[in-house]
């Protein structure tokens, strides 16, 4: 068993909120509940807004544009919690300001948007990462060190899929071009991280979909193979609730992640020897875990986490540009 270490552990770090939206609230919520960090700020397009959402969590500073919150100087580290298209200068914004950022998924809307964000903060030394917060879940860590101790043998294939029913109206940042909207950058985006941990990054993508009236992706399968004739068979819909399982199968048995394989959850081996065992990591919350990986970092001066790397989210964004480019799906100024 991985040793995971409790994110009520990390070191606290003063948090400012950019944008305060749905994921913000499960942000605060979770990070309130599970850890000892410490909200300190937020800031919002509307002042009103952002003082009801500070209200709501016993936050002390509530400001009415981005630029205030990011220049407090009792925040230590912003998490970017806007639409896709607007991670670049939310991100740009904190990171001049010389603030720790964690950007909601995905990082930015294309692989040279995260290209220029990991330069700035690279120029200025300060901390960056992807909030792909799956990617922390102790489930996870179990089913990546399972396949590297070789339980299911030489790994043949892997499957996943995340679709959900978002039948929103064309206005909705899911279905919205000018927000970076489409399956793939919202719900893919995890199938695909999910696959490039497990297998790294492969040779070749291969992408089928279906756009919207709005012109995104709706519906997007990506075959994604691998040396050793190793193929990834992922699925992503804005327009049915599948499944959400992912299952890894090798020359020795098979890992099974139940429903929701990207949120805490349990899964299953199954060896052909006959033997089998579980791992239940269902657990409260999850984002703790990715808010904690910020704090270690940040305390211990690092610039990047090891766990989801600069390079593992450009990977990821290379794979979305790719597919999104054989769909036929470009959002405006690309
Ligand atoms: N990790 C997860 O499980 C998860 C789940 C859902 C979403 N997400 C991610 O979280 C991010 C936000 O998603 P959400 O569902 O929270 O979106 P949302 O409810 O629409 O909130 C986004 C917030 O961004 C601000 N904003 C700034 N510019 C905007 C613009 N041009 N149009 C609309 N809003 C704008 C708004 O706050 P103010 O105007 O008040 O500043 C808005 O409330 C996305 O990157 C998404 O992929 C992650």
């Amino acid at each position: 068993m991985a040793a995971i270490e409790d994110p009520r552990d990390a070191p606290p770090l003063r948090w400012g909120i950019l944008g305060p939206g749905k994921i913000a609230h499960r942000f605060a919520r979770e990070a309130l509940a599970h850890t000892n960090q410490v909200i300190t700020a937020v800031g919002s397009r509307n002042a009103a807004r952002a003082g009801a959402f500070a209200h709501e969590y016993g936050i002390d500073h509530a400001y009415g544009d981005y630029r205030a919150l990011v220049e407090d100087p009792e925040v230590d580290a912003v998490y970017v919690a806007t639409p896709h298209s607007e991670h670049r200068t939310g991100a740009l914004l904190a990171l001049e300001a010389g603030k720790s950022v964690l950007v909601e998924k995905p990082l930015t809307r294309n692989a040279a948007e995260a290209r220029e964000l990991i330069d700035a903060a690279s120029d200025a030394g300060v901390f960056l990462m992807e909030a792909m917060w799956s990617r922390f879940l102790p489930h996870m860590i179990e089913v990546k060190e399972a396949l590297e101790r070789g339980v299911v043998g030489d790994v043949v294939g892997l499957w996943a899929d995340h679709g959900q029913m978002l039948n929103f109206g064309p206005e909705h940042r899911l279905l919205n071009p000018d927000l970076a909207g489409g399956a793939l950058l919202d719900l893919g985006v995890y199938p695909i991280s999910f696959a490039h941990f497990m297998l790294g990054k492969p040779d070749k993508v291969t992408a089928v979909g279906q756009l919207t009236e709005t012109n995104v992706d709706g519906h997007a399968s990506l075959i994604m193979s691998y040396p050793e004739n190793v193929q990834a068979v992922l699925d992503t819909t804005l327009w049915a609730p599948t499944p959400c399982a992912a299952w890894i199968a090798g020359t020795e048995g098979r890992i099974e992640i139940a429903r929701t394989f990207y949120a805490p959850s349990r899964f299953r081996i199954t060896r052909l020897d006959g033997t089998s065992w579980s791992y239940d990591g269902r657990v409260p919350g999850g984002f703790q875990y990715q808010i904690a990986e910020v704090a270690r970092c940040v305390a211990q001066g690092e610039v990047q986490s090891d766990l989801r790397s600069w390079q593992d989210t450009l990977d990821v964004m290379e794979i979305m540009d790719d597919a999104r480019a054989q769909i036929g799906v470009v959002y405006p100024g690309e």
